[in-house]
């Protein structure tokens, strides 16, 4: 893989962020989820919404040279917003970008890092040591309720 650089968002980078996030939605996401759902999801990606997301939560990109190819969030005690382009899947950059906001909570001491996973991740999440806690209903369809105890340093 070319060489892998990360660095946390700017509202600078909204545009292409939403594009990657929308993409990846409608590629790796859609054997998983109806039209509609696809459609409802992307619609929280689009630029606008996406702006407020960058300014309240820290939001990490990973670039391969000068493409952005992955990202993830922590808000709160939340991982959210995983997302590696579906030409990059499969080699790692998944767990990589796992590993660095697992870290970062670690720094804030979150001891119990939560998330909701896609149905497209949940096993993905588990391969990672994310127990399962329940299955949600939302409009935009069902997510799993995970959560991960990390090792916090006092
Ligand atoms: C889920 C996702 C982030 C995984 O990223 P990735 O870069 O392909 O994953 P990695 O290559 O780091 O995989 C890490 C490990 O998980 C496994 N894995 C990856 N996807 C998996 C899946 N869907 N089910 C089961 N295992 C999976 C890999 O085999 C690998 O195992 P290994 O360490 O033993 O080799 C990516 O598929 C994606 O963006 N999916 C669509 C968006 C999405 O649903 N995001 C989650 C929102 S909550």
């Amino acid at each position: 893989m070319t060489l892998l650089k990360f660095r946390k968002a700017t509202v600078a980078d909204v545009v292409p962020l939403s594009e990657l996030i929308q993409r990846t939605i409608r590629v790796s996401n859609a054997g998983d989820y109806d039209q509609k759902s696809i459609d409802m999801l992307c619609s929280i990606f689009e630029p606008g919404p996406l702006t407020g997301r960058i300014e309240n939560e820290a939001i990490l990109l990973c670039f391969a040279g000068a493409n952005l190819v992955g990202t993830v969030g922590l808000k709160g005690d939340y991982l959210r917003s995983l997302f590696v382009d579906p030409a990059f899947q499969g080699q790692g950059l998944g767990k990589l970008l796992t590993a660095r906001i697992e870290e970062e909570a670690r720094q804030r001491a979150i001891s119990d890092l939560m998330l909701h996973a896609s149905l497209t991740a949940r096993d993905f999440y588990a391969a990672l040591g994310y127990e399962f806690l329940e299955v949600q209903s939302y409009p935009e369809g069902p997510f799993v309720l995970m959560r991960k105890q990390l090792n916090v340093r006092l």
